[in-house]
C-alpha cells in the first residue's frame, strides 16, 4: 500500500518523529536540504546560477540550509528571504545564522535574473490562506523566469490537503518531497504543478499515520496481481457469480453492453442483462455469452424473480429517468439482498428519491458518481467537491451507507470505518462516452467473485486505470473506444 499524508498528518508525523524519537528537528532539516541537493545533482540540473527562495516557515528553513550546501560546494548562490523575520521559526532562525556563517548574503527582494535553476521554499505544507501581495507578485514572477525551478517539499501554493491552487502557485519542473507524497501532490492540479516528484526517505517515522482510519491509500499497481480473486483449476462457471445487469434505455444499447462485457473480461461466470425490449436483438450479436431478458413496461414480479437468480447486481448505465426505470430502480434497491452497484442513471433517479435510500443495508452498496452525478446527490457545487474531495465522498459514504466511488482523474473511494482509496492508474484517453459503464461492469464482476464492496470498488478502479493504460498503449491517447478498455482488462489480467 501507498499512503498519502495530508498536511495536519504529516506534521503528527514531524512531531512524533521529533519528540519521541528524539531526532532533532535541525537534523530533519539537514536531511531534507542534503537530498534535495543530491537530487538537483543527480537529475544533471545546471547549478551555474542558483536562487533560492525562502518563507519564514520550516519550509523556508531548508531553503537557507539548501542554500547553504550548495554554497558550500563554492556554486554561485543568491538567498531571496521573503518571510517575516519576526514570523521565523527557531530552526529557521538558525538556518539563517548558518548561511551567513559560510558567507551567504541575504536579500528580500527577488529580481527577475537569468538564473539557472530556482529553488522554491516559500511555503510547505503550513500553508494555511490563499496567496496575496508580494508573495503572490513573486510567484507569478517565478513562473515566467526561464530556470528550472525546484519545489522543496511542495509547490508554493498548492494545498498539501487538496491539491488546490491557492490564489497562485509555483509551477515546478520538479518536487522533492520529504518521507511520503502529500496528497496535494496525487490531487490534480498539484500533481502537475510539481512537475516531476522525487520522494526522499529522511526519516520521519509514518508509521502511525499508516495506522490511522482517516489515512488515504492507494495500492501499488506493481502488486496488482496480489489483489485479484482466486481463480480455481476445480471451478465452474457457478464458482464466479451469477451477474445481473440493469442497463439500457432505447438508444443505449451500448451501456449495457459495456457493463456485462466489462464484468465478463473481468472473470464473472454467467452474466444475464434486463434490458428494454428494442436491445434485445443486438445485445444478442453484440454478446452472444450473455443472457438477455427484456421488458416493455415495469413487471414487478419479474423483476422480483431476477432478484432472487443473482448473486450481485449492477444497476442504472443508460436506464433512463423515467417512470419505468424509476420503478425498477425503487423494486430493487429496497429489496436487492446481494451486493448491488448502481451507476448514472440509477444515481440520477436517486438524486430525486432520496427516500429510496431509506434503511438500506450498509456495505451492501457501491454508487459510482461522477462529479455531476455526485454534485446531484449531494447538492453539493462541482468546484466545492473538488476542493474538498476526500471529505465530500466520506461524508457521503457515511451518511448513506454506501461504497462511494468518486469519479475523476483522481477517482476517490471512501467507506465508513475503511481508510479511503484514492486511484493513480489510468490517463487522458480514458474521457470518453462509455468509460464509466466499464468501470462499472469491471467492478460488478469483481464482487461476483467474492471480493467485498469496498475492496472490489477500489480493485476495480486500479484496474480500469490499468486498462485504460494498457489501451492507450494501443491505441495512443485520442482514441482509445470505451470497449477497448475491455480489451485492456484482458491484457492486463493475463499478466496475471
Ligand atoms: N501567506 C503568507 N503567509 C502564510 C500563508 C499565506 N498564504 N500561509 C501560511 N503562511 C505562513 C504561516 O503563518 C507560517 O508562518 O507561512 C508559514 C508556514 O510555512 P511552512 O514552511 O509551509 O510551514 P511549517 O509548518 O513551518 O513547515 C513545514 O517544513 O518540514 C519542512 O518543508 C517541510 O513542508 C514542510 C515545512
Amino acid at each position: 500500500m501507498i499512503y498519502f499524508p495530508d498536511a495536519g498528518q504529516m506534521k503528527a508525523a514531524d512531531r512524533y518523529t521529533i519528540d519521541v524519537l528524539g531526532i532533532p528537528s535541525l537534523e530533519l532539516m539537514e536531511r531534507a536540504a542534503e537530498s534535495c541537493v543530491q537530487i538537483m545533482e543527480a537529475e544533471g540540473i545546471d547549478l551555474s546560477k542558483i536562487c533560492v527562495i525562502c518563507g519564514s516557515g520550516n519550509n523556508g528553513g531548508d531553503g537557507f540550509a539548501i542554500a547553504r550546501m550548495l554554497k558550500e560546494k563554492k556554486l554561485d548562490v543568491e538567498l531571496v528571504f521573503i518571510g517575516k523575520e519576526v514570523s521565523c521559526t527557531e530552526e529557521t532562525r538558525r538556518q539563517m545564522q548558518l548561511f551567513q556563517k559560510v558567507g551567504g548574503r541575504i536579500s528580500n527582494t527577488y529580481e527577475e535574473k537569468e538564473y539557472s535553476v530556482i529553488v522554491d521554499a516559500i511555503f510547505g505544507v503550513g500553508l494555511s490562506r490563499p496567496i496575496e501581495g508580494k508573495y503572490f507578485e513573486i510567484i507569478e514572477s517565478l513562473n515566467r523566469s526561464k530556470a528550472v525551478r525546484v519545489a522543496v517539499d511542495i509547490p508554493s501554493g498548492i494545498s498539501a490537503d487538496t491539491g488546490c491552487v491557492m490564489g497562485t502557485a509555483v509551477r515546478a519542473d520538479l518536487t522533492v518531497t520529504f518521507q511520503k507524497r502529500k496528497l496535494g501532490l496525487i490531487f490534480y492540479p498539484g500533481c502537475e504543478y510539481a512537475g516531476r516528484v522525487f520522494i526522499a526517505d529522511i526519516g520521519i517515522c509514518t508509521e502511525k499515520m499508516e495506522e490511522d482510519a482517516e489515512t488515504v491509500f492507494s495500492y501499488e499497481p506493481s502488486l496488482f496481481s496480489e489483489l485479484l480473486p482466486e481463480r480455481k483449476p476445480d471451478s465452474h462457471k457457478g464458482t464466479y457469480g451469477k451477474v445481473l445487469i440493469i442497463a439500457g434505455s432505447k438508444g443505449m444499447a451500448g451501456a449495457a453492453y459495456l457493463n456485462a462485457l466489462s464484468a465478463y473480461r473481468t472473470g464473472a461466470g454467467l452474466v444475464q442483462i434486463y434490458t428494454v425490449e428494442e436491445n434485445r436483438m443486438i445485445l444478442q450479436q453484440l454478446l452472444p455469452e450473455a443472457i438477455i431478458t427484456a421488458y416493455d413496461s415495469y413487471d414487478e414480479e419479474e423483476v422480483r424473480g431476477l432478484l432472487t437468480w443473482a448473486d450481485v447486481v449492477c444497476i442504472g448505465s443508460g436506464i433512463g429517468v423515467n417512470e419505468c426505470s424509476e420503478k425498477i430502480l425503487e423494486m430493487v434497491v429496497k429489496n436487492v439482498q446481494v451486493p448491488c452497484v448502481v451507476d448514472a442513471d440509477g444515481l440520477n433517479i436517486l438524486a430525486g428519491h432520496p427516500q429510496y435510500l431509506e434503511g438500506i443495508s450498509a456495505g451492501q452498496f457501491v454508487f459510482t458518481p461522477h462529479l455531476k452525478e455526485m454534485s446531484r446527490l449531494t447538492r453539493i457545487d462541482v468546484e466545492t467537491l473538488k476542493s474538498r474531495r476526500i471529505d465530500a465522498a466520506r461524508a457521503f459514504a457515511e451518511k448513506y451507507p454506501v461504497v462511494c466511488v468518486m469519479k475523476d482523474a483522481r477517482t476517490v473511494v471512501a467507506c465508513a470505518g475503511r481508510q479511503t482509496y484514492v486511484n493513480i492508474s489510468g490517463n487522458a484517453a480514458m474521457a470518453k462516452a462509455g468509460s464509466g459503464d466499464v468501470l462499472a461492469g469491471i467492478i460488478t464482476g469483481l464482487l461476483a467473485q467474492g471480493k467485498d464492496c469496498f475492496e472490489g470498488a477500489c480493485i476495480g478502479v486500479l484496474l480500469h486505470g490499468m486498462a485504460g493504460d494498457a489501451a492507450k498503449v494501443e491505441k495512443g491517447s485520442y482514441s482509445v473506444l470505451a470497449r477497448e478498455l475491455a480489451d485492456g482488462i484482458a491484457a492486463v489480467l493475463s499478466r496475471k
